[in-house]
C-alpha cells in the first residue's frame, strides 16, 4: 500500500477537478503555477508530498500542447517532492488521434505523450474514452481506461427508446456504438464516412441499418469540427429519422464545431465535462446537455488508491 493520497490539478478544467474533489471528500493539494513573460512554465508544490499516493488531474483542452507541458512539468515537480506513486488523470488524453501509422513518416504522437509521461515520473495512468484502445497499450506502466457509456447511457434511459435506433458515425465507432445500444437495449445502424484528406471535412456516403420513422441516437467518442455529426444528422434525415439526438464523450469543438451543430439542427446534444466548454459556445448550442464525469473519476481514483478493481466499474 502507498501512503497518503493526494490529488492535485493543472490548470485546464478547475471545475472537473474541484467536482472530482469534493466526489471524493478532500481538498485539491495545494500547487502555485507560474507563466513567466518568456513563455516558461514553473510549478511548485507548496505542501509536503513525501511518499504519497498522488493523483494529478489534467485533460487536454486548448491551448493543448501548453496544458500538456504544464502536466509533464507538475508530474517532475512531484517526483522529485517525493511522491511515492504519481498518477495522471486524463479525461480526455492528449493528441489521442495520432495513434496509428496510417500514411508513410507521420508521427504517433499519443506514443509520444506516453513516453513523456513516463519520462516525467507518472507511474499510472488513468484515461477516459480513448479515441483508439491501442493506446493503452502505449505505455510500458499500469494503464486503466475508463468510459463514459454508463453515464450517456443513464442519461438517455430515462426517456422512452422504444422506437430507438443508436448510430455509429464511422465504422470506426461500430464497436463501441454496439455496447452503447446493448445498453439501452436498441438495435444499431452504422454510417460509411470517409475521410479524403486532412481538411477536418468527413463525407458520409451510405447507410448500414434502419432508421426510416425512428429515433436516432448518434454514438461517438468525440465531437472535434462537428463535421461528423453534421454530416451524420443529414444522412439520417435522408433516410427518414425520426429525430435526432447524439451522446458523445469529449466535446472537443474546434474551429467549425458551434456553426455546424447547429446547421446538425439536433434534437439534443448530450456531452460528459470531460473537456471544459467556453461558456460562448455552450450558450449558442441550445440543446446541449453536460453530464458530469467526476463521481465516475472520482471513484477510479479511491479504487485505484484502494488496491481494487477499475473493470468492475464498467460493468
Ligand atoms: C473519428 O474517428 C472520431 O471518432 C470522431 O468521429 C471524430 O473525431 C469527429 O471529428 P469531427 O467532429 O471533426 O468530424
Amino acid at each position: 500500500m502507498f501512503g497518503e493520497m493526494k490529488v492535485f490539478s493543472g490548470g485546464s478544467h478547475p471545475q472537473l477537478a474541484a467536482d472530482i474533489a469534493a466526489h471524493i471528500g478532500m481538498p485539491l493539494g495545494k500547487i502555485k503555477i507560474t507563466r513567466f513573460s518568456n513563455e516558461n512554465i514553473k510549478v511548485k508544490v507548496e505542501e509536503n508530498v513525501r511518499e504519497a499516493d498522488v493523483f494529478v488531474i489534467q485533460t487536454s483542452c486548448s491551448p493543448v500542447s501548453d496544458y500538456l507541458l504544464e502536466l509533464l512539468i507538475l508530474i517532475d515537480a512531484l517526483k522529485f517532492a517525493s511522491a511515492a506513486r504519481i498518477t495522471a488523470v486524463l479525461p480526455y488524453f492528449p493528441y489521442a488521434r495520432s495513434d496509428k501509422k496510417d500514411e508513410a513518416r507521420i508521427s504517433i504522437t499519443a506514443r509520444l505523450v506516453a513516453d513523456l509521461l513516463e519520462t516525467a515520473g507518472a507511474d499510472r495512468v488513468l484515461a477516459m474514452t480513448l479515441h483508439a484502445p491501442q493506446i493503452l497499450g502505449f505505455f510500458r506502466k499500469p494503464a486503466d481506461q475508463l468510459f463514459a457509456t454508463p453515464i450517456l447511457a443513464e442519461y438517455f434511459k430515462r426517456t422512452d427508446l422504444g422506437n430507438s435506433v443508436v448510430v455509429a458515425t464511422d465504422a470506426g465507432a461500430a464497436k463501441f456504438a454496439g455496447h452503447f445500444a446493448k445498453r439501452l437495449k436498441t438495435p444499431m445502424a452504422i454510417i460509411d464516412k470517409r475521410r479524403f484528406d486532412d481538411s477536418e471535412q468527413a463525407q458520409s456516403v451510405a447507410l448500414i441499418g434502419d432508421v426510416d420513422g425512428k429515433d436516432a441516437i448518434i454514438y461517438d467518442d468525440e465531437i472535434a469540427t462537428g463535421g461528423s455529426i453534421k454530416e451524420a444528422a443529414n444522412i439520417l434525415r435522408k433516410f427518414g429519422a425520426r429525430t435526432i439526438r447524439v451522446g458523445v464523450t469529449h466535446p472537443v469543438f474546434s474551429g467549425p464545431a458551434v456553426d455546424r451543430l447547429r446547421e446538425a439542427e439536433l434534437d439534443e446534444l448530450v456531452v460528459t465535462d470531460s473537456i471544459p466548454i467556453p461558456k460562448a459556445k455552450a450558450q449558442a448550442l441550445p440543446t446541449l446537455v453536460v453530464l458530469s464525469t467526476a463521481g465516475m473519476l472520482g471513484d477510479a481514483i479511491l479504487r485505484i488508491h484502494g488496491g481494487r478493481s477499475i473493470s468492475e466499474m464498467m460493468d
